[in-house]
């Protein structure tokens, strides 16, 4: 089946007007691939109207990051959307979302300004931003994230809880290469051997997963073994970080936490950002 493809405002909102029952709405910047691809699928299990929303949202990207040469796949992005059933793609210009300069935004509050957030001053009041008004726009009952962009997704949540917006959130696992390597749109831009340095991240967060039975610290020093190798490797890997937070808030757990808990880590090879996480429980002290 063909979605519908809308660009303007106005055409969503006619098609909107016309939807029946529940509809599920997947966020996206194009250049999509198969982690995308089961974020349309649960979105398709659950619901009887999917919409997809295609656009590069240049408030969420900093002055010195990749919004020019970000991947733009239209073409591609449209078939995936028609192989898993989407009704209705909405792929506006800049000009849709931002008809001028915006003046009031989301201030994604301190939680915005550590971890992913202190790497990328801005990021998240413009991911935020774009976030709201799409759910605005689109009006689902659900909205589907990846957990691959883990304090995103706790971002979301956290906005969507403290400003009343009235949809569910839902999350879909990371998606993996055969070797470990998360699913992203940015995977394109390594080299070979710049992808095999980015492997150290996957491999990083399965030896700290490994060691969750000895506790929190015991998890931090797996993985960071992993990452000194590759920060000495050739093309190296420039960390950002490796943090061990609570899942809802992304800070720090203790030393003798128990319950959930995300192993974060971020950092770039060659000249790409590339970020990933593992969840992890550690259980009560007996
Ligand atoms: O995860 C993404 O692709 C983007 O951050 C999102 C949620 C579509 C907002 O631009």
């Amino acid at each position: 089946m063909t979605p519908i493809i809308v660009r303007t405002r106005e055409e969503l909102a006619e098609v909107r007007s016309e939807v029946k029952g529940t509809l599920a709405f997947v966020p996206t910047m194009g250049a999509l691939h198969e982690g995308h691809r089961s974020l349309i699928r649960q979105a398709r299990q659950g619901a009887d109207t999917v919409v997809v929303s295609i656009f590069v949202n240049p408030l969420q990207f900093g002055p010195d990051e990749d919004l020019d040469r970000y991947p733009r796949t239209l073409p591609a992005d449209l078939e995936m959307c028609a192989a898993e059933g989407a009704d209705i793609v909405f792929t506006p210009p800049r000009s849709e979302i931002y008809p001028d300069e915006p003046r009031v935004t989301v201030d994604s509050g301190p939680m915005g300004e550590i971890v992913e957030g202190a790497a990328r001053p801005g990021h998240f009041d413009g991911m935020l931003t774009v976030v709201l008004k799409l759910l605005n726009l689109v009006r689902p009952d659900v909205a589907i994230f990846g957990e691959k962009d883990a304090q995103q997704l706790a971002m979301i949540r956290r906005m969507v809880a403290d400003l009343n917006v009235p949809v569910e959130i839902a999350a879909a696992p990371t998606v993996r290469e055969p070797d470990g390597l998360a699913l992203s749109s940015r995977n394109r831009y390594l080299t070979d051997r710049e992808r095999g340095t980015a492997l150290a991240l996957s491999r990083a967060l399965a030896a700290g997963a490994h060691a969750a039975g000895a506790g929190p610290e015991a998890v931090l020093a797996a993985a960071n073994a992993v990452l000194d190798e590759a920060t000495a490797a050739d093309p190296p890997l420039h960390l950002d970080y490796l943090v061990l937070v609570d899942p809802a808030t992304f800070t720090p757990i203790t030393p003798s936490h128990a319950g959930r808990a995300v192993l974060a880590v971020a950092g770039r090879v060659g000249a790409t950002h590339l970020i990933d996480n593992v969840p992890l429980h550690f259980p009560e002290e007996s």
